[in-house]
């Protein structure tokens, strides 16, 4: 299970991804906005922002939506290659804890690109969540 290597192109047209649909986060409450792109092994890219509510628990992270819509418009057979996570603020930014936990279920051999706290990053899911759940 070694790293997936992408393109530079593919690569350029996650982060794009990304940076385009973190103009829609909802986020008046932290003013953190956050765009996630995925890229599927079918090729296709689906991408996702934060949505956050006044009951601030309610908040859905920008992985979770770009996750969500893949499978809302795939349905659930898909399998994510990788994730591009970007902020607004240029500040250090890998998937929280429940992220990685969901992108584990539809991607357990996804590299995550992220913001480090000295530039870019790449990890693989399992380095950043070892032993995910799983049920089968
Ligand atoms: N957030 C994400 O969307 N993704 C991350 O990887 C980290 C945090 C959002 C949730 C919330 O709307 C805001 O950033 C501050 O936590």
């Amino acid at each position: 299970m070694g790293k997936t290597k992408l393109s530079a192109a593919v690569q350029a047209k996650l982060l794009q991804s990304a940076r385009k649909v973190m103009k829609n986060a909802h986020a008046p409450y932290s003013k953190f906005r956050v765009g996630a792109a995925v890229l599927l092994s079918n090729g296709k890219i689906f991408s996702g922002c934060n949505v956050e509510n006044a009951s601030y628990g309610m908040t859905n992270c920008a992985e979770r939506t770009a996750i969500f819509s893949a499978v809302a418009h795939l349905g659930p057979k898909i399998e994510i290659q990788a994730v591009s996570v970007v902020n607004d603020d240029g500040v250090p930014c890998s998937p929280c804890g429940a992220c990685r936990q969901v992108i584990y279920e539809f991607g357990p051999n996804a590299t995550i690109f992220f913001q480090g706290k000295s530039g870019p990053k790449q990890a693989h899911i399992t380095e950043l969540l070892p032993e995910g759940f799983r049920l089968q």
